[in-house]
C-alpha cells in the first residue's frame, strides 16, 4: 500500500492531535448542560474518523448509521448522492451530529442534513474531517472542520479510491498513474 502513495499530506500524529481538539471545540459548542447526542456517521468514509472521535467525546451517545454512495467506481468526481441505507435510528428531539469525512462539493452533506432534518431533531450540527475550499460552497454548511486542504483527492483514514486504501493510517495522495 505504502509503494502505492505519492505524498503525505497529513500524518496520522497530526490527524490524532486534531481530532482530539476537535472533540474539545464540539464539547464546547454545546455548553455547559451537555445533551445525550445522536451521532450519524456518514458510511463508509467516515468509519475512521468517528471511531477515533467519539472515543474523545465524553458524552452519553447513540449512533445511526447512514449509508450514500457518491463515486461511481473508480471516478475521482462525486456524482450524485445514492442513499443505500437512511438514517437508522430515531432522530426526533434529539442533538444530532452527522460526522463526514469530506467536504467537496458538498451534496452529500445537504442530502443527508436533508434527510436529518426531516426527522425534526432538536438540534442539528455536522462535523467534517476534511474540507476542500476550492470546492466546497462559500457557505458550506459545517460547524466543525479539522483539516482545510487543497483541491487534490486523497485516500487513507477511512477515504478511498475504488473502495481501496481506507485503512492506510496517515492521509496522502497517490500516485498519479494509478488514478484516471
Ligand atoms: P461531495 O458530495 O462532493 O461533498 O463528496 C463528498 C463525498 O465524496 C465524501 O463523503 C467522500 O466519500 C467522497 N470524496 C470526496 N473527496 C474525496 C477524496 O479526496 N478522496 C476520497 N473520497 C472523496
Ligand atoms: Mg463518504
Amino acid at each position: 500500500m505504502d509503494a502505492d502513495i505519492a505524498r503525505v499530506i497529513l500524518p496520522r500524529e497530526r490527524i490524532q492531535a486534531r481530532v482530539r481538539a476537535l472533540a474539545g471545540e464540539i464539547v464546547a459548542s454545546y455548553g455547559p448542560a451537555l445533551p445525550s447526542l445522536t451521532l450519524v456517521p456518514v458510511l463508509s468514509g467516515a468509519i475512521i474518523f468517528v471511531a477515533d472521535l467519539i472515543r474523545e467525546l465524553p458524552l452519553k451517545m447513540k449512533i445511526a448509521l447512514v449509508h450514500l454512495s457518491t463515486y461511481p467506481g473508480r471516478a475521482l468526481r462525486a456524482g450524485e448522492p445514492r442513499t443505500i441505507l437512511e438514517i437508522a435510528g430515531e432522530l426526533e428531539g434529539r442533538d444530532v451530529l452527522i460526522v463526514d469525512d469530506v467536504l467537496d462539493s458538498g451534496r452529500t452533506l445537504r442530502s443527508v442534513q436533508e434527510m436529518a432534518r426531516a426527522r425534526r431533531p432538536r438540534s442539528l450540527r455536522t462535523a467534517v474531517l476534511l474540507r476542500k475550499p476550492a470546492r466546497g460552497p462559500r457557505d458550506a454548511p459545517v460547524d466543525f472542520v479539522g483539516f482545510d486542504i487543497d483541491d487534490l483527492f486523497v485516500v487513507g483514514y477511512g477515504l478511498d479510491f475504488d473502495d481501496h486504501y481506507r485503512n492506510y493510517p496517515h492521509i496522502g495522495v497517490l500516485r498519479p498513474e494509478l488514478t484516471p
